[in-house]
């Protein structure tokens, strides 16, 4: 038996727990190699995608067949339409959209494959099809018939378009994409770290990423960008933000959009994502120009008083109201981008695979006396 060494880090806090080739945080936040504030303002998500999944940036035919492939596979399955139809009105959109993915499996000639290929084939398809199940889902809750995808939007413009009916404005299109871009990958995180677990078994990528979902909902990962935004609901005015945000942490609450298990000065991707949050609360003007006063009082305060910076959620939730869409959407957004990253790290795990298997520190008692059940009070 191979004996673990008496070290423990609760949390897994600073554990190299693998290695992998598709993303860094150390030295600043990293895809393939490259950085992100670069991709952030001079690629565009699709591009993006590409490289996450087959590891460089494409030809402009090798991202015209990305693209032609992305818009062939939106469509689908009638019976899981069926299927979401049926599930009760009020059930939550993440649970639908983990549900969905799930269920997907069994129409993917693909599923009982892990070859790198195949996992290939089974990513793409995932992303082509997750907006269409987060638009589905959508509709049916409101009443309404779900709209079938549009081949000749690029991947941000149809994802909304199947929401709401509406392709995006120009003015929403780019911040939209930059927060899909920012929102794509970041290294060993909850959500990755459950699929690369789920993975390291040998199970395929549909459990993997349907784990990595249910990871992804907790409010202390991607559900903070749905409760960012009811912090912002909740303080209403910029004149009620520095009482707000004073009370709170004095009443020790947890103010969802801030802190970071590894960015403990700056969340590049937050910083990033602010300024397209801006430029477009300046176009739009009223409410919206007035929350991003209210969160630079939030920012101020929090650092001041904890030294914590705002994460990515907390841009990210402003940006999906200011758009219109319903804060219920904000998370399952976030799934139809990290996909690309989850997908990416199960054919890194299926490629050099080895299980995943810790150890712990036991707590509990020791060689306790059997009573038989008649003998217990
Ligand atoms: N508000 C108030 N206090 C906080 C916050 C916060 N958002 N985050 C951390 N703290 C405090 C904790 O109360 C704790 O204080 P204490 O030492 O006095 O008890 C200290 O900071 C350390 O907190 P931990 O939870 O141990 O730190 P950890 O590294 O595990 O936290 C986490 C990371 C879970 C993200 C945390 O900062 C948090 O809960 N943030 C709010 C949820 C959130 O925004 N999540 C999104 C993260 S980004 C993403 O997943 C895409």
């Amino acid at each position: 038996m191979t004996t673990a060494k008496e070290q423990y880090f609760p949390g897994l806090e600073g554990v190299i727990a693998g290695e992998t080739a598709i993303s860094t945080i150390s030295g600043g936040l990293q895809y393939r190699g490259y950085g992100i504030e670069e991709l952030a303002t001079r690629s565009n998500f699709d591009e993006v995608a590409y490289l996450l999944l087959h590891g460089g940036m494409p030809t402009p035919a090798e991202l015209a067949g990305f693209r032609k492939r992305l818009s062939e596979n939106r469509v689908i399955p009638d019976a899981v339409v069926d299927f979401i139809r049926k599930l009760p009105r009020n059930a939550p959109a993440m649970d639908v959209l983990r549900t969905g993915v799930s269920a997907l499996a069994h129409f993917d000639p693909d599923t009982d494959s892990n070859e790198h290929a195949a996992d290939v084939r089974k990513a793409e398809r995932l992303l082509a099809r997750i907006p269409t199940l987060i638009g589905v889902r959508s509709r049916l809750k409101r009443g309404l018939e779900p709209i079938p995808p549009r081949a000749d939007l690029d991947f941000s413009a149809n994802l909304i378009h199947m929401v709401t009916g509406k392709v995006p404005p120009e003015s929403h299109r780019k911040a939209f994409e930059v927060s899909l871009i920012l929102y794509a990958e970041h290294e060993y995180n909850a959500s990755t770290f459950t699929a690369r677990v789920t993975a390291s078994t040998l199970a395929g990528m549909y459990g993997a990423i349907t784990a990595a979902i249910a990871a992804l909902k907790g409010p202390l990962h991607g559900g903070a960008n749905e409760r960012a935004v009811e912090v912002l609901q909740s303080v209403g005015k910029s004149s009620n933000a520095e009482k707000w945000i004073r009370d709170s942490l004095a009443r020790k609450d947890r103010i969802m959009g801030f802190g970071h298990r590894i960015y403990k000065v700056e969340d590049p991707r937050a910083r990033i994502l602010k300024n397209f949050c801006r430029e477009l609360a300046g176009k739009i003007g009223g409410q919206a120009s007035d929350w991003e006063g209210v969160a630079d009082i939030i920012e101020r305060v929090i650092w001041d008083e904890k030294k914590l910076p705002p994460n990515v959620d907390w841009p990210a939730g402003r940006l999906y109201h200011m758009m219109g869409l319903e804060v219920e959407l904000y998370t399952p957004i976030f799934v139809s981008s990290r996909i690309t990253g989850w997908a990416a790290h199960v054919i890194e795990q299926h490629d050099h695979n080895r299980l995943i298997r810790p150890v712990a520190r036991y707590t509990g008692p020791a060689d306790l006396k059997y009573v038989g059940i008649d003998q217990r009070q």
